[in-house]
């Protein structure tokens, strides 16, 4: 550990790439890599551009000095556990994130809930402001933080400020719900680039913001971008699509270690004709359940054989103290429970299910061992388990059954797209992915493959990062 100096290029999330997690034997507290996608796919970024990253350290009531830790300077902000409640499960997870899901659950709107949003998106402004040295590029990210762009410009003029949301950007109708509708469009205009994942994200917000602040907003010709004119600066708007260090899974995935595991995972599994796979946090926009009853339904009509096909379900704990996440993870508990009750044998469940984070190793090694990968998310802004999924794939084995409502179904058209509202839809995609005939199979995997590999997470902060830089510049 070493003081540091401030940094040309920061990273704002609301977490760490680690999390601080303390033993309840009262051992030492241990860094472990923090849960989901966008730490997966700004950790490489952040290791190849050398900058310094802002975030919470994923525990209450740790303040912490910052430090270098394996190569990464890391700024923790720290949250007490009223902060955690209200800012991070509270506004942050049971009103913006249900709401930019298409509300599958009800968001709630809680006054109280907001003012501590500010104020903790305040303390980040701060972190920042002190971590970034003059005229350094400083890039927000995500749903928790989006009223840091204009505290930080407001404290720091000098900077180039992009902010990048990981999330869907809901339609109009869904977003005008939120009371606090103009402070948010107002936090985000405070950025020189705005970016979404798709098209769609960036019209709305361009479309909210002309309605909200009567602005002038052009729209650039290209992709759903363009531009909010504010007078005495511009702001840009485009789909930047984020991916993953595509080319460092697929050696991975070749690796002869993992070749073996695969085999050996398939082994243990009583070697069935098919394995199914799916890789989520156990989180309610994933559509865990859907998958799991088209599953059943199979087996029930007759149509698949449990004796020849086992599915693998491995689902990350997340948020559990909200009651959406229990109530989730009671429904996909009694639903596995329910098929290997019907379905399965002594020593032979048909579903095995793991409420834990697998170490990368054996997560590779699962993915190449597997099939068919089911993607069934009512909503995602990307989904990187398809992508990753793919990336194990070089070979053109496997098949992808993936949901039109993730942001992946935008690139990855050749995957067997399914509605995961219509349950006869996704029973249709898993049996044809089960018989599918292999040189057909192989086509079209080999296409998802290239696609993956043109598109990784580097192409994208390329992407992201020159457009800002040019911005920044203007
Ligand atoms: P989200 O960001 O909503 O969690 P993504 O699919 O975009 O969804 O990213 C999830 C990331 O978390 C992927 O990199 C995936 O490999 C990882 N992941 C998900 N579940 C597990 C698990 N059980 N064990 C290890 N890694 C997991
Ligand atoms: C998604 C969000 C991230 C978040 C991650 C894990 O990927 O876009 O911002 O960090 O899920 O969720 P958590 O609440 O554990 O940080």
């Amino acid at each position: 550990m070493s003081e540091t100096t401030p940094n040309d290029f920061v990273v704002v999330a609301n977490r760490l790439p680690v999390d601080l997690e303390t033993s309840s034997d009262g051992g030492p507290p241990v860094w472990r890599r923090s849960p989901g996608g966008l730490v997966t796919a700004l950790e490489p970024v952040l290791r190849s551009t050398d900058g310094a990253w802002v975030g919470w350290p994923g525990t209450a009531d740790v303040d912490l000095a910052p430090f270098t830790e394996d190569g990464l300077t890391l700024h923790p902000v720290p949250l007490s556990e009223d902060e955690v409640t209200e800012y991070y499960e509270g506004f942050s997870n049971a009103t913006l994130w249900p709401l930019y899901h298409d509300a599958v659950v009800a968001p709630t709107f809680h006054r109280r809930w907001w003012s501590v949003y500010e104020r903790v998106n305040r303390r980040f402004a701060e972190a920042t402001a002190r971590a970034a040295a003059p005229g350094a590029t400083v890039w927000v990210h995500d749903y928790q933080l989006q009223l840091v762009p204009a505290m930080l410009r407001d404290l720091r003029p000098d900077l180039t400020i992009g902010f990048f949301l990981h999330i869907p950007f809901p339609p109009p109708e869904l977003f005008l719900q939120l009371p606090w509708r103009k402070e948010v469009i107002g936090g985000l205009l405070g950025a020189d680039l705005v970016g979404f994942h798709l098209p769609g994200g960036a019209e709305n917000f361009l479309y909210l913001a002309r309605r909200l602040f009567d602005l002038p907003a052009q729209p650039r010709g290209t992709a759903g971008g363009g531009f909010i004119d504010l007078g005495d600066r511009r702001v840009r708007v485009g789909a930047y699509p984020i991916s993953i260090d595509s080319g460092q899974l697929r050696s991975h995935s070749e690796e002869a270690a993992i070749r073996l595991r695969a085999k050996q995972i398939r082994s243990e599994l009583g070697d069935p004709e098919t394995v199914l796979l799916g890789v989520d946090r156990l989180d309610y926009t994933k559509g865990i359940n859907v998958r799991l009853e088209a599953l059943r339904e199979l087996l029930t009509d007759g149509t698949l054989d449990p004796e020849k096909v086992v599915m693998v379900q491995l689902a990350t704990p997340s948020r559990e103290r909200l009651s959406a996440y229990a109530q989730l993870r009671d429904d996909v508990e009694r639903e596995v429970g329910r098929i290997n009750g019907e379905f399965g044998e002594l020593g032979r469940p048909v579903v095995h299910y793991l409420h834990r984070p697998v170490d990368r190793d054996e997560l590779v090694a699962m993915y190449t061992g597997a099939d068919v990968m089911l993607v069934t998310p009512l909503r995602d802004g990307m989904n990187l388990v398809a992508k990753e999924y793919v990336a194990c794939h070089g070979d053109g084995s496997g098949s992808l059954v993936l949901s039109e409502f993730a942001g992946a179904a935008a690139e990855l058209r050749r995957a067997r797209l399914v509605n995961p509202h219509d349950l006869e839809d996704v029973k249709r995609a898993v049996v044809e992915a089960v018989n599918e005939d292999p040189a057909s199979a192989s086509r079209r995997m080999k296409s998802l493959h290239t696609q993956v590999m043109t598109h990784d997470v580097d192409r994208w902060a390329h992407s992201f990062l020159g457009d800002l830089t040019e911005q920044g510049r203007a």
